[in-house]
């Protein structure tokens, strides 16, 4: 029986504002109504309605699913992938960098027609890609470790050393063990601050009070490779999770230690830039490629594997003083020269 006027207006209304696409499609392929999220999804300007599914999406499963749908007359659930490129001035923008990838459920509704709603789910499967590489990038770095202890401990335990041999292994042993320890510190930190919910508790402090901690953490590691490290602070106040900061700057000055050769100096000062306060640590160490430098405050990433091993780096410094610069709705800025130095400034807001 035939609705009466106003009901079917309002399902038009209530189609229209889905969030979802929603596609009328005929058996042969072609759109017979769609609503404006489906445009948008789809990122054309002009309507959709007539359009081939083969001009709108790339390869023919989508086809291939309707086909499935009409036969079977059941519904399907399915996710696809890809941008087609033939029709629409947004053309040029559609790419491989671009590849979309839709969440689709079909269903049948009569000989001749069934309704397709789907949702972009470009940003999950992206979000789903950089857990993976995580996890796996994690059990990398507990791997090579992990493997070094149980060598030695399997030597110790089954040949005959003498006392000075066995305590090499156990030095061994505890250096790797204790890199373990690092980046388990490290990871849980960096989930902690990944809780943005949780907001850090906000003090009053001061530059020089957030100074004297950090210098009285990285003084040891600068003093055994002689390296002076000058602090200058200006006694601002500041509003900020002071703990966080420390943290935020020891990981800075013990970078700058790091990749610095012995006997040369390091920089510490703080300045004041409207409402913001900077931190700057400068060092004259080795400094930092031009095109690795975006890339440094990724999870893991290292310019040199080695020589941040070496000194015991967890790959995830870099990654925690952004969280902290964000966290503070502040940031972080790196400038470097290969050989000459680098720069960092982490910019938070005083109050
Ligand atoms: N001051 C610096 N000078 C030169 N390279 C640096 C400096 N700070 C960081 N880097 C580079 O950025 C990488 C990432 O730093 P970070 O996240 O602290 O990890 P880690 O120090 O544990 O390797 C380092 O491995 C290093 O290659
Ligand atoms: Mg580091």
């Amino acid at each position: 029986m035939p609705k009466k006027r106003g009901e079917k207006d309002r399902y038009l209304q209530i189609i229209e504002a889905m969030g979802e696409g929603v596609l009328l499609i005929s058996h042969k392929h072609r759109v017979a109504l769609a609503n404006s999220s489906a445009q948008v999804m789809l990122g054309l300007s002009e309507s959709i309605k007539g359009k081939r599914l083969e001009d709108l999406f790339s390869g023919p499963e989508l086809e291939e699913h309707v086909d499935i749908v009409f036969k079977e007359k059941k519904k399907q659930t399915f996710r696809i992938q890809g941008y087609h490129n033939a029709i629409g001035e947004n053309a040029i923008l559609r790419g491989k960098g671009r590849e979309k990838h839709y969440e689709f459920c079909i269903t049948p509704l009569d000989e001749k027609y069934s309704v397709a709603i789907f949702s972009d789910i470009t940003m999950l499967e992206r979000l789903e890609i950089v857990r993976q590489d995580f996890v796996s990038n994690v059990s990398h770095e507990l791997k090579t470790p992990l493997t070094a202890i149980a060598g030695f401990a399997e030597t110790l335990a089954e040949e005959s050393l003498t006392e000075e041999e066995e305590k090499g292994f156990a030095r061994i042993i505890l250096k790797n063990a204790t890199h373990m320890q690092r980046i388990i510190a490290d990871l849980l930190l960096l989930t902690s601050l990944d809780r943005s919910e949780i907001a850090p508790t906000m003090e009053q402090t001061t530059d020089r009070k957030i100074l004297q901690d950090v210098k009285a953490y990285t003084q040891f590691k600068a003093e055994s490779k002689e390296i002076e490290v000058t602090y200058e602070s200006l006694d601002a106040t500041i509003l900020c999770s002071e703990s966080l900061v420390v943290q935020a700057l020891i990981n800075l000055v013990v970078n700058a230690i790091s990749y610095s050769p012995a006997r040369s100096s390091v920089s510490v000062k703080t300045r004041r830039k409207g409402e913001m306060l900077e931190f700057i640590v400068q060092d004259h160490g080795f400094g930092i490629a031009e095109e690795d430098i975006p890339r440094i405050f990724e999870r893991f990433y290292r310019v040199d594997k080695a020589r941040s091993r070496e000194d015991g780096g967890t790959g995830l410094g870099l990654s925690i003083v952004r969280h902290i610069a964000i966290i503070h709705k502040g940031t972080i800025k790196a400038e470097s020269q290969l050989g000459e130095g680098s720069v960092f400034t982490l910019s938070l807001p005083v109050s």
